[in-house]
């Protein structure tokens, strides 16, 4: 039994949770979405302003809806990378404002390792590697080998564009909004995915790199040629054919990774995860292939600190020191020095 509060702000969602290991005891999310939406995308010093707005009140929600004090807590976590640092400041300050008050140990959290922990909340999975891991998020695609804690092999990651930056920006082509990953996916329930020919850029090489940059320019082609304004059911094939081009890549590799590194178990986390185009192909490729496939609840899918909780109470467990080290862009693999 170890009670973790985490806070979470990388980007643009303020978040504080507390876990009971990997059960959540209170996961409170307050997303800035509404605020960039209109810029398009993120805006750091944006980012920044609002986390400090919120950071407080997050931290006293989660306190409150898990019925906890500080004094009954074991330990505290933060997630330290990568992200955006003006953004990851405002919660390691508000964390080490917390460590300072109440002498709790305190742990900072690679942002991914966290997103793999996504999928032990709330009893998703027992989660005991190793298993392969398809990371997909608005900054980052890649390919992990799971081998335990802190113990990650990067199979390939993407050349240029991260998979929800392809949504996103596919989304901004079309006149969708951001962030355009739900709209797109919504959309394309009612559209044909064989509609149109978009590319699957890099699916018959070999390793595990991906590239999406030419699907977003295949995409601006075919708007130019058209021309907008497109009906809703154009719109939907045109939404339809371009996640089924994403998630046929993102399946491929993952399913060859399974196989290459001759493992049983998918696990498919980020903001991504929550495509049901890539869930539903994900599972079905396991069920072909003879693997199973374990995805987050949709609530853990995006940035949260349930997950960054979890990863902290593991840490804890298998006696790793606690320390923080803010940082912008280290590796997942890189994330292993501090593990016994
Ligand atoms: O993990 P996340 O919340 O933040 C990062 O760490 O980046 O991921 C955000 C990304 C955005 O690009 C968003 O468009 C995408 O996840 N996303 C989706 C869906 N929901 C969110 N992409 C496709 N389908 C969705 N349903
Ligand atoms: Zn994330």
């Amino acid at each position: 039994m170890t009670k973790v509060l985490a806070i979470e702000s990388s980007c643009d969602e303020t978040a504080c949770a507390i876990v009971d290991d990997a059960r959540v005891l209170s996961s409170v999310v307050r997303s800035q979405i509404d605020i960039h939406a209109r810029f398009g995308g993120v805006v750091p010093e944006l980012a920044s302003r609002h986390h400090l707005g919120a950071i407080t009140p997050v931290i006293r929600a989660a306190l409150q809806d898990a019925g906890l004090t500080l004094r009954e807590l074991d330990a505290l976590a933060v997630t330290e990378g990568p992200g955006l640092v003006g953004a990851l400041l405002v919660g390691v300050q508000a964390a080490r404002g917390l460590a300072l008050a109440t002498g709790l140990p305190l742990f900072g959290v690679h942002h991914l390792e966290g997103h793999l922990f996504s999928a032990v909340l709330d009893g998703a999975s027992a989660s005991l590697p190793p298993h392969v891991a398809l990371l997909v998020s608005g900054g980052h695609t890649e390919l992990v080998e799971v081998r335990g804690l802190g113990r990650y092999r990067l199979l390939g990651a993407t050349r240029d564009d991260a998979a929800g930056e392809a949504f996103d920006k596919g989304a901004k082509l079309l006149g969708l909004g951001y962030p355009g990953g739900p709209v797109i996916d919504r959309l394309a329930a009612q559209g044909n995915p064989k509609a149109h020919a978009f590319p699957r850029s890099m699916i018959d090489r070999e390793g595990f790199e991906f590239s999406f940059s030419g699907l977003k320019t295949a995409l601006l082609v075919h708007v130019q040629q058209r021309g907008q304004p497109m009906t809703h059911a154009e719109l939907a094939d045109v939404c339809a054919s371009f996640q089924a081009a994403i998630v046929d890549v993102l399946v491929h590799k993952a399913r060859r990774a399974v196989r290459a590194c001759g493992l049983d178990r998918l696990h498919v986390v980020g903001g991504v995860a929550a495509n049901r185009g890539l869930r539903e192909a994900a599972i079905e490729a396991g069920v072909a292939d003879g693997f199973t496939t374990i995805v987050p609840a949709m609530r853990y899918t995006g940035d949260n600190a349930a997950m960054i909780a979890a990863a902290a109470a593991a840490r804890l467990h298998a006696g790793c020191t606690p320390s923080v080290e803010v940082h912008t862009s280290q590796a997942i693999d890189e994330e292993r020095q501090r593990i016994p």
